[in-house]
């Protein structure tokens, strides 16, 4: 029901200091085609500090997408790299290519950094 009418979750304090990290990745499942409220709840509270984000969710087959592309929007920024990984992505080969994917993009700003 809390996703469904986006009630807020409270986001427990973070351990580490959001802005001593060059990029931020955060994922979660879709839920009701929507972010997980916590994920939600962490975006909305620290997105001013982040030097980049990527996003991932996991869902059973729909709303992650459109999930994604609203995700982003409190921190002003659009993600780097966005992915989508569906039940059957998971029981398949497609598993490993959309994270060595995702994974490489996320990489390349700071590889260029060495
Ligand atoms: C309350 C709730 C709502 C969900 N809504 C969706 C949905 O809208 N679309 C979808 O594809 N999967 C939906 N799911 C399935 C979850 O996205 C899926 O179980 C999750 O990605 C798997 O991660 P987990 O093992 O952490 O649950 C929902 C699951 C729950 C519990």
């Amino acid at each position: 029901m809390e996703a469904i009418f986006k009630i807020p979750a409270a986001a427990k304090e973070s351990r580490h200091q959001v802005d001593d990290y060059e990029c931020i990745i955060l994922g979660g499942p879709v839920w009701a085609q929507n972010i997980s409220l916590p994920i939600r709840a962490f975006i909305k509270r620290d997105s001013e500090k982040f030097e980049r984000l990527a996003l991932f969710c996991t869902e059973y087959g729909e709303g992650g997408e459109k999930m994604l592309g609203k995700a982003a929007k409190p921190s002003g920024n659009e993600p780097i790299a966005t992915m989508v990984l569906t039940e059957p992505d998971i029981q398949s080969d497609l598993l490993d290519q959309k994270v060595d994917a995702f994974v490489k993009t996320v990489a390349a700003p700071m590889e260029k950094n060495l």
